[in-house]
């Protein structure tokens, strides 16, 4: 079988985009073909440079809230690539369903929360106050709703007494790391069988 061509998008520091292009080498079915961020500011663009894999950058500032518009560049480097896969690492952009839907079964995303519990933002802190007893993330394929669509991996992580937010953020980072690349190892040889982990 042939090897898949991933492309990553990112907005921040990029420390699950470094861990994914790390996992892809040897006998990983899939290889690296870009990391796109909105964000030119993005840490992990220098990170991805480093690592010889190839950039780019679309801002979505200057489309002023017009998804469509963005996401018309957006996609342009990513099909110019070949992308099979597209792997959402820390992207901080909703994207439309018209977006979505060229992507459809073949677009994963990581999320710091036990999907379907805390969908959005500040899920640590939501966790700690409900007094949830464990956390932890989730990769999932994604859909036009907005962290939902099939699961393809769980990672949890116990919730400590006096934890805080980035004491927790922390913890569960560090089992992102192993879920993300774990799941596309899975997904880009044809298996979605979900991934347990913790
Ligand atoms: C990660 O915790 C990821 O799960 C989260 O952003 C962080 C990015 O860190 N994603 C979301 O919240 C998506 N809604 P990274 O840039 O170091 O990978």
């Amino acid at each position: 079988m042939s090897q898949k061509n991933v492309a990553i998008l990112i907005s921040g520091g990029g420390s699950n985009m470094v861990s994914l292009l790390e996992s892809m080498a040897g006998d990983h079915p899939a290889r690296p073909c870009l990391v796109l961020s909105n964000n030119a500011d993005a840490g992990g663009l220098a990170k991805a440079a480093a690592a010889g894999v190839a950039t780019a950058v679309v801002d979505h500032r200057p489309f002023h809230g017009d998804r469509e518009a963005f996401e018309a560049e957006l996609v342009k480097p990513i099909i110019k690539a070949g992308a099979d896969i597209v792997c959402l690492a820390g992207f901080m952009r909703v994207l439309t369903a018209g977006f979505v839907s060229q992507f459809e079964g073949r677009m994963l995303n990581i999320h710091p929360s036990l999907l379907p519990k805390y969908k959005g933002l500040h899920t640590h802190a939501r966790a700690l106050e409900a007094g949830d007893t464990e956390h932890g993330c989730t990769v999932h394929e994604v859909t036009p709703l907005l962290d939902d669509g099939p699961l393809l991996g769980q990672a949890r992580v116990l919730v400590k007494p006096g934890d805080t937010p980035d004491g927790l953020a922390a913890r569960v980072l560090e089992q992102e790391h192993k879920l993300y690349p774990a799941v596309l190892r899975r997904f880009a040889a044809g298996d979605k069988t979900p991934v347990v982990l913790g």
